[in-house]
């Protein structure tokens, strides 16, 4: 039931606020200010490596975790693909915790993924929506997202619930390592997440309004920095799959070895920067791309837009979040800004062409 939405995919961006409070609760103690994983037989201190192996949005998950996991425990992380992963013969060396992220479950070559870990004897936990399934069934640690039933192909709720669980894992390994400071204050940041998400949600119309502008492009660049940079990916994912318009997410840095090249009046950037340490390197990477013409969408928080926005054709103003939580919450505008441009281009949002919601073939 899509309720009083039009598309099962509003219907669950709409959703994450609760969604993701709901998976929250599940990982936080606020009374302890702890952030708790399940209970598990092994022992997360003697993890010295960690591989992360997933498709698609949910693999963007496992390249925010990688910034994630080896800032706060220095745990050296590597990501990579299923279908990649599971034909290269990959090297897996003693005490890796092997990670899958999978809405579904199912996807074959996560599976088969899982299935190659256990055999060579990674230890493997599980970040997975469907309780059920073959890959929550076969994990050794089963770490659950509380999304609910996901019905549009696009993936969006279980994207920001993985994110939520992926945190508490990151905090979890870090508290084992001796490197966690602070833990109380990462409780605080977490609990903040459904209400900025709400925050974030509450810029629908000027996302709305700003879709045709997008709508009639050719081909979109996401530019993001580090943490930002996976959900540069993610945001040219979603508006590939449910638009049909060509996108590329590049890290800001990238630009000038290439992707610059591509850069006319004709084509919108979306650049994605909260304010910190690294704004203003990507400030002039997009003052770089302005300089020839591209029409920039800024999505920061105020004090970004007020130092970087001034030559946008538009700015989405995001509430100001600690680091920890900001792809979370920058995750809403750009699932917002894929819906609302592929409304305007009249594409079938929920079930895109070629597109299935479960890939249980290889
Ligand atoms: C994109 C999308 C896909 C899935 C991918 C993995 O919006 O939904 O890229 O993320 O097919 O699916 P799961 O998470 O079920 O393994």
């Amino acid at each position: 039931d899509k309720g009083n939405h039009r598309h099962f995919m509003q219907k669950e961006i709409y959703e994450q606020p609760v969604v993701v409070a709901q998976t929250l609760r599940s990982y936080l103690r606020p009374l302890e200010s702890r952030v708790a994983l399940p209970d598990m037989d092994f022992d997360l201190s003697s993890v010295e490596r960690v591989v992360i192996v997933a498709c698609g949005t949910a693999s963007y998950v496992g390249m925010i975790g990688k910034y994630w996991v080896e800032q706060l425990a220095r745990v050296p992380v590597e990501v990579d693909v299923a279908s990649e992963f599971r034909y290269r013969d990959p090297v897996l060396l003693p005490n890796t915790l092997g990670i899958v992220i999978s809405q579904s479950g199912e996807t074959a070559d996560t599976l088969a993924a899982l299935r190659h870990m256990r055999s060579a004897g990674v230890v493997t936990a599980g970040i997975i929506n469907v309780p059920t399934s073959s890959m929550a069934r076969e994990v050794d640690l089963l770490l659950p997202t509380h999304a609910g039933p996901e019905i549009g192909v696009a993936s969006t709720k279980a994207f920001t619930c993985q994110l939520a669980v992926m945190a508490a894992l990151a905090t979890n390994l870090a508290r084992a390592k001796g490197r966690l400071e602070g833990e109380a204050d990462v409780v605080r940041q977490l609990q903040q997440v459904p209400e900025a998400m709400s925050q974030a949600l509450s810029h629908d119309a000027e996302i709305e309004a700003m879709a045709p502008k997008i709508a009639v492009a050719r081909d979109v660049l996401y530019l993001g920095r580090g943490p930002e940079y996976p959900l540069a990916l993610e945001g040219a994912l979603k508006l590939k799959e449910i638009s049909y318009i060509h996108a590329e997410g590049y890290a800001s840095g990238e630009m000038k070895h290439g992707p610059i090249a591509l850069i006319d009046d004709q084509v919108p950037l979306i650049v994605i920067a909260p304010s910190g340490p690294l704004f203003d390197k990507t400030v002039s990477n997009m003052q770089e791309a302005q300089a020839r013409g591209a029409q920039v969408v800024l999505i920061s928080d105020a004090e970004g837009i007020a130092q970087a926005g001034e030559n946008a054709i538009a700015t989405i103003e995001m509430p100001t979040v600690h680091s920890l939580i900001a792809p979370l919450v920058y995750a809403v505008p750009v699932q917002l800004l894929a819906y609302h441009v592929a409304v305007a281009k009249g594409t079938d949002v929920d079930q895109p062409r070629n597109l299935a919601k479960s890939v249980t073939v290889e």
